[in-house]
């Protein structure tokens, strides 16, 4: 029998404060992040899963909670090795506060301005340091879908990305694709635990061929 999988999954938005009571974030419900691991736990597999702040969190998983996109890049790191499969439908925040303000900023002029910094870019990391593993990161596009969401699969080394529209934000059904180098499977106006069970086989079926393309090298 072979050897059990492991799915690394990032899900949900991260939060990068400001200063003790404030922060940004973004309206993701990691949803898709539960149909995922919901379905790989199912289905056998062990799940480790990196979750920024939400309600609900899966179960039978091994659960890492973070807040923000250094702190998830961390966790990410410490598991990469771990995992055969890694999956990021987190909604990262691309940029963090450049200084957080240790005591609650007060109110003052008219206007104020909030420098912010680049943040690192995790499912990239992963793609860039994978050894025979498989990297499927997710692209929110509101133009341009297919085009943007090639451009995201090459640029951070993925093996599957799952292109989606912004009606996917918070709702149950959706239209997605999973594209890779060589393919594109569309899936219309599904529940997310439908697309997650599609994309859950999906990766297996590319690990599988990956193992048997090195095997017979
Ligand atoms: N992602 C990540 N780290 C970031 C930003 C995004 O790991 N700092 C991951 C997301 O989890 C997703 C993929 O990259 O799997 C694409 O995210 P998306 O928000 O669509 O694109 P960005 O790379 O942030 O680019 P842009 O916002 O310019 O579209």
């Amino acid at each position: 029998m072979s050897k059990k999988l492991t799915f690394l999954i990032l899900s949900g938005p991260t939060k990068e404060y400001i200063d003790p009571v404030r922060y940004i974030s973004n309206e993701s419900s990691g949803k898709m992040g539960l149909a995922l691991a919901g379905y790989a736990v199912k289905k056998g597999y062990k799940v480790i899963f990196i979750s920024g702040g939400v309600k609900k969190y899966p179960k039978r998983v091994e659960l890492v909670k973070v807040t923000t996109a250094l702190e998830m890049l961390k966790a990410s790191k410490f598991n990469l090795q771990r995992a055969d499969i890694i999956i990021s439908v987190a909604a990262v925040a691309d940029y963090r506060p450049a200084k957080f303000q240790k005591h609650k900023i007060k109110k003052s002029g008219n206007s104020i301005l909030l420098k912010l910094k680049k943040n690192p870019d995790i499912v990239k990391y992963c793609g860039e340091n994978k050894s025979d593993q498989v990297v499927v990161g997710f692209a929110l596009e509101t133009q341009n879908l297919l085009t943007n969401a090639k451009l995201k699969l090459k640029s951070k080394k993925l093996d599957l990305i799952v292109a989606n529209g912004r009606d996917s934000f918070g709702y149950d059904k959706t239209t997605v694709h999973l594209m890779s180098s060589d393919s594109i499977i569309k899936i219309e106006n599904r529940s997310k635990k439908f697309i997650a069970g599609k994309i859950i086989d999906e990766t297996v079926r590319i690990f599988e061929n990956i193992k048997s393309f090195k095997k017979n090298a």
